[in-house]
């Protein structure tokens, strides 16, 4: 058997650098994920309390432009706009980041930086920009440290920009690469890591080619508990342990599942995983729900429709009231169509977003 070296967070320091870097800027655009196997609980830096795994989506990005200009105060210096308009209310979760990567990233002080963002999805839509856009805004910086140390590799950059996205959000880990990320160290899958996330490495059944995501937004509010609230939860959590171990299972169980491209067992692993999740947040202390009331009319109808036409359609759900629908590539007519008849009005002012597994964060 192969055995990966096992990467430490010493890994991760930077090298001394070769070259300078003048004023300059740098574009990356990064996909939002949704997680088959869920990570709810953490502990340490940012570190997986189980593994996860999720498929990386397409439509749903962030694209960040970091500008970058040397500076000599001993200070961080940045703004944050977001659609070209100072977003003042984002920069106290940057400067956290900045703070905590800083370790890794030496030059951050060196620099004055503008940070542009934008989100292909409607904002305040519901759906979490943290996984795109801490993607996002590492891949900038590891673009930057390479342009100061041209020898960092490709696969190096790639799993240095995802340990840093960790610490900005852990699901953000699984945003740079695709099209399945695992994070979080499993024994049946080579190369997983606490600190990045990491290409699933086994062979996936064409069942599972353009894996279809429709995304119904069923409540565009602010969510009433944070995922960092929920996380925390988890370290008083009654069921806590049961949950760790369930999750690993499940991604122990997924393995062949995807292999054979076995959709009927795929779909009780991701339902359950969405259902196992939204427990863990009813049986906290304190207690709290998220899912709404047109978040269980969407599930009774996926399970009603599943039923009555055979179709291997299902659902999965993040920390929030919006549904994911996952459905296999040849079933897009039929479901689309499904989704338009009933499934409509239970969104709010009508919205979905229809998107599909993708392949990763890009350089524009
Ligand atoms: O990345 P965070 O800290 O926002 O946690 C998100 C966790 C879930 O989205 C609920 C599950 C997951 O694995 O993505």
């Amino acid at each position: 058997m192969y055995l990966c070296p096992t990467m430490t967070e010493h890994d991760f320091l930077s090298k001394p650098y070769t070259n300078t870097l003048e004023k300059g800027q740098v574009t990356w655009q990064s996909p939002s994920n949704i997680a088959l196997v869920k990570y709810w609980g953490k502990y340490g830096e940012q570190l997986p309390k189980n593994t996860s795994i999720s498929f990386t989506l397409s439509n749903c990005f962030t694209k960040t432009t970091l500008f970058y200009e040397p500076k000599t105060s001993s200070d961080f210096e940045f703004e944050v706009y977001l659609d070209g308009q100072r977003e003042a209310g984002f920069e106290p979760k940057i400067l956290k980041f900045f703070q905590r990567i800083e370790h890794y990233i030496p030059f951050l002080k060196e620099y004055r930086f503008r940070i542009g963002t934008t989100n292909s999805f409607p904002h305040s839509s519901g759906i979490a920009s943290s996984a795109s856009g801490m993607s996002a805004l590492a891949l900038c910086l590891i673009a930057m440290e390479q342009q100061l140390n041209p020898s960092i590799t490709t696969d190096y950059f790639n799993q240095k920009a995802s340990f840093l996205a960790r610490l900005g959000s852990g699901s953000a880990c699984r945003s740079v690469e695709g099209p399945l990320i695992v994070w979080g160290e499993h024994a049946s899958i080579p190369g997983s890591s606490h600190l990045f996330g990491t290409k699933y490495p086994f062979g996936v059944h064409k069942n599972f080619d353009n894996y279809q995501d429709t995304i119904l937004l069923v409540d565009k509010g602010e969510k009433q508990v944070s995922s960092t609230v929920g996380h925390e939860l988890m370290h008083k959590h009654p069921f806590a342990e049961e949950r760790f171990a369930q999750a690993n299972s499940n991604m122990e169980k997924l393995i062949p599942v995807l292999r054979e491209g076995n959709l009927d067992a795929f779909i009780k692993i991701v339902e359950s995983e969405a259902l196992s999740l939204h427990a863990m947040m009813m049986t906290s202390m304190p207690y709290f729900i998220l899912m709404k009331p047109n978040t269980l009319e969407i599930i009774n109808r996926i399970w009603k429709y599943r039923n009555e036409t055979g179709s291997k359609v299902c659902f999965t759900l993040d920390a929030g009231a919006n549904v994911h629908i996952l459905y296999p590539e040849g079933e897009k007519t039929q479901v689309y169509d499904f989704i338009k008849k009933e499934l409509v009005v239970y969104c709010q002012n009508s919205q979905y977003i229809c998107d599909q597994i993708g392949k990763g964060a890009k350089k524009l």
